[in-house]
């Protein structure tokens, strides 16, 4: 649960005290002021969750500060306090949003019944903004891995290998090739997945903020230290913490990391009772790691703690026969968000596009293909279904991208074509046996022994080198 902000304001001071130390004892989070002037600095310098304002006041009247109240904390909840009322000033408190009247003396337990409820409304509602988010990242297409190559395949197993433990992970790979995703999924697959997935990436917050979103901090601990706070460990306890750029995280946060894996336990910044977690860890780096010890920027023993397994997410280049199924994913994804209808790629923007050497990954083809959907304009001389994104849609870098010569191109070589066909293939036919190889050769219609040689000869991963997790 979290600590309510409540603004007391009343011209009377020994009132606007004692109620504020009931509140305080409830473990409210009180702040006072005797006038609507004094209410206002402090609205605008911060907001509240409640305000309780006495009705008049040689300062004001309680009404007009609940309409500034309106306009300048438009969440706050206003209340209002009152030894004479009548019908007219409550009809109007009631218009400009004022949530419930309380008379003169007050009845202290109908105040903080209607505390409690709205305390239970704002949990409430942070819970449903957070299921919200979930269930659409849910149900976004975005949350599976799309490609039929090998290397995609022998991710996705991997993947599913690992979701079925609660080993740590460290997903590898360059920038946009879904190593985020590629969390996900594990999270998805695993056994804690109605829990939480809670995600935060290393590089992005400073040192003194990081320390505290991992491990939470005590109220006090340091100077915006208004309210305890839980940390991510906390808040994912029972779930998945997503470590996103790990390799960004300064070396003296890496040593309490270590330590809070090895112990299995928190400790928040300024406190001295730790907390037991069990949250299942997966990391990512775009950085080697290994290099990064090499220069003093990474720790080996952590390293070691978190690489248990490792995924590799391959870059696009390296299987950019996804590239077409890729795309089409994200024109449907698109022409949805966009509100235009499906279209297709035209032979000739593949070809550039395939012959591009993709530095930013998956997510540099989503950019390219979004705003392909946003400028192309469908010429209303041609059927919808006739529609194509064309090479004119495509950034001006890719109009003189200079497409392999067809002797040239390894796309185009016949013998690389079916090499990367049978690959697939065999690949595909594995996975539909359960890696039963005897099965599979079976199915693909020659001997064990035949099927042991092309594995080897295509560069396919043998179920000996599955991980033992
Ligand atoms: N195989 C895939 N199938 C479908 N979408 C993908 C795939 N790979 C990446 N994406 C999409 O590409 C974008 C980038 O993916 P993601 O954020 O997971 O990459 P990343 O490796 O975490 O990148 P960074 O290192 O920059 O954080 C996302 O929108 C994601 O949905
Ligand atoms: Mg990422």
């Amino acid at each position: 649960m979290n600590t309510l902000s409540v603004l007391v304001v009343d011209d009377e001071p020994v009132q606007c005290k004692t109620l504020a130390e009931i509140l305080q004892d409830q473990s409210y989070d009180v702040s006072t002021s005797g006038t609507v002037e004094g209410a206002l600095d402090l609205l605008r310098k911060r907001t509240f969750d409640v305000v309780i304002t006495d009705f008049r006041m040689p300062s004001g009247s309680g009404l007009d500060l609940a309409k500034k109240v309106r306009e300048l904390c438009p969440e706050s909840v206003t209340l209002i306090m009152t030894a004479y009322a009548d019908v007219e000033s409550v009809i109007e408190a009631m218009r400009i949003g004022v949530l419930d009247y309380f008379l003169k003396p007050l009845n202290i337990d109908l105040i903080l019944h209607k505390l409690a409820l709205i305390r239970e409304q704002h949990d409430l509602q942070k819970e449903l903004a957070f299921l919200r988010a979930e269930l659409h990242r849910k149900f976004d297409d975005d949350s599976s891995l799309i490609g039929d190559s090998v290397a995609m395949i022998e991710a996705r197993k991997l993947i599913e290998q690992v979701a079925t433990t609660k080993g740590t992970v460290l997903i590898t790979g360059e920038s946009g090739t879904g190593k985020e995703v590629a969390a996900r999924q594990i999270h998805k697959l695993s056994a804690q997945q109605k829990k939480k997935f809670v995600g935060i990436n290393c590089g992005a917050i400073p040192e003194n903020l990081l320390e505290s979103e991992l491990f939470g901090h005590k109220k006090g601990s340091f100077t915006s230290a208004t309210d305890d706070k839980d940390g991510l460990f906390v808040v994912a306890n029972g779930g998945t913490l997503f470590l996103d750029e790990i390799g960004e995280m300064p070396r003296s946060l890496q040593v309490k990391l270590l330590r809070v894996l090895q112990e299995r336990e928190v400790l928040p910044v300024g406190g001295s009772s730790p907390i037991k977690v069990d949250v299942r860890i997966i990391a990512a780096t775009n950085r080697n790691l290994l290099e990064s010890i090499q220069s003093g920027g990474f720790r080996s023993d952590l390293f070691y703690r978190i690489n248990v397994v490792e995924v590799k997410m391959p870059a696009l280049r390296e299987h950019v026969e996804d590239l077409p199924g890729l795309a089409k994913h994200f024109i449907a994804k698109f022409a949805r968000d966009l509100k235009k209808p499906i279209c297709t790629l035209s032979n000739e923007a593949i070809r550039k596009l395939m012959a591009y050497s993709w530095p930013g990954n998956v997510r540099e083809l989503e950019n390219v293909i979004e705003r392909a959907m946003i400028l192309h304009r469908i010429d209303p001389a041609r059927p919808a279904s006739a529609a194509s994104i064309e090479v004119c849609d495509l950034p001006s870098g890719f109009q003189n991208l200079p497409v392999a010569s067809v002797e040239n191109s390894d796309l185009y070589n016949l013998d690389q074509a079916l090499r990367g066909f049978s690959r697939g293939h065999i690949a595909k036919v594995l996975e539909a046996a359960g890696h039963e190889k005897k099965e599979a050769a079976r199915m693909l219609g020659m001997s064990l022994s035949s099927l042991y040689r092309k594995m080897e000869e295509l560069e396919i991963m043998t179920k000996k080198e599955d991980l033992e997790i």
